[in-house]
């Protein structure tokens, strides 16, 4: 007696079951579980596939997404503790790691996640040797740098999420100040993500206008408006965010999904990320910006404006 599926369908040739454009998100918290989302509510992908060691969390994780399947075009999402549920993939999401606390910097995770990435990292590359990664665990810019040099990956191949949420954070602010929305506000923060970055106010800009040529104070102390403060404010956000709700995921999982697709769709697009420049290539910096102090002729870009796939 056949099955009603037997008698339903019948499979004239064989399935292809080779995913085309299939994303890990290796860590399932609040951070992992917000690019999921979005990339599923954008059809980035054609397979999603979590990872993480807490097994019950990751499996309800997984359960909450598949039932929401009628909503999304990802056919198959599957999770696992074991690597092997990684294979194949076009590029891997690393979130996974220890979060910063209430007050506590970014830099104090540095030799946990280091740790982690260590324990992760080799399986990774080792089930998808032809992936990209893109690095979100914090320190983003060390952590970039430790994930290349343990994946033994070409550096173009491992991106860190670097200022990317710092600059939309930048440009949201700009946007309430001005009444403007903020695709039409301009502006970069470039350095490393967090307490240290580096706002660049000649070159924030509304439809061409540079607010510096309106007043060449822009962004310093002596200015009556404060610009300033919103660069502060952009610091500040994620411990304002964490004091509050415990933790940041929303505006990190959505300007982590923008650069999905800029990577799986080679959209040619400019993004402030975490990645290589080498000194040889560049005597006098890159636009100026020299990296000091450092021996090694590889060093790690912490102003870095764009990559070539
Ligand atoms: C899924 O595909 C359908 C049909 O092409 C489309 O109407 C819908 O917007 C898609 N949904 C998403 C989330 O991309």
């Amino acid at each position: 007696m056949s099955t009603v599926k037997e008698q339903l369908i019948e499979n004239l040739i064989e399935e292809d079951k080779t995913s085309q454009n299939k994303i890990t998100i290796v860590g399932t918290g609040a951070v992992g579980m917000a690019c999921a989302i979005c990339i599923l509510l954008k059809d980035l992908a054609d397979e999603l596939a979590l990872v993480d060691v807490a097994v019950d969390k990751l499996k309800g994780e997984m359960m909450d997404l598949q039932h929401g399947s009628l909503f999304f075009n990802t056919s198959k999402i599957i999770s696992g503790k074991d690597y092997s549920v990684s294979a194949n993939s076009k590029l891997v999401i690393v979130t996974a790691g220890a979060r910063q606390q209430e007050g506590e910097s970014r830099l104090a995770l540095v030799q946990r996640n280091v740790n982690i990435m260590k324990s992760i990292i080799p399986a990774i590359v080792h089930h998808s040797p032809d992936c990209k990664m893109l690095i979100v665990s914090n320190p983003v810019d060390v952590l970039t740098y430790v994930v290349w040099k343990l994946s033994g990956l070409p550096a173009t191949r491992v991106i860190g999420s670097g200022c990317n949420l710092d600059s939309a954070r930048f440009r949201y602010l700009i946007g309430e100040k001005l009444g403007v929305h903020p695709t039409s506000c301009h502006g970069w923060i470039i350095g490393e993500h967090g307490d240290s970055s580096v706002p660049l106010w000649s070159g924030v800009n509304v439809a061409g206008v540079a607010l510096k040529t309106l007043d060449p104070k822009l962004g310093t102390d002596s200015e009556k408006d404060q610009w300033k403060n919103i660069h502060r404010q952009v610091v500040e956000s994620a411990y304002e965010i964490i004091k509050l709700k415990g933790y940041t995921s929303w505006a990190i999982g959505l300007s982590v999904t923008d650069l999905v697709g800029s990577i799986l769709k080679n959209l040619r697009r400019v993004h402030p990320v975490s990645t290589m420049v080498k000194i040889k290539w560049h005597p006098e910096g890159l636009h100026g910006i020299l990296p000091h102090g450092q021996k090694d002729d590889l060093v790690r870009g912490r102003h870095c404006l764009s990559w070539s796939l």
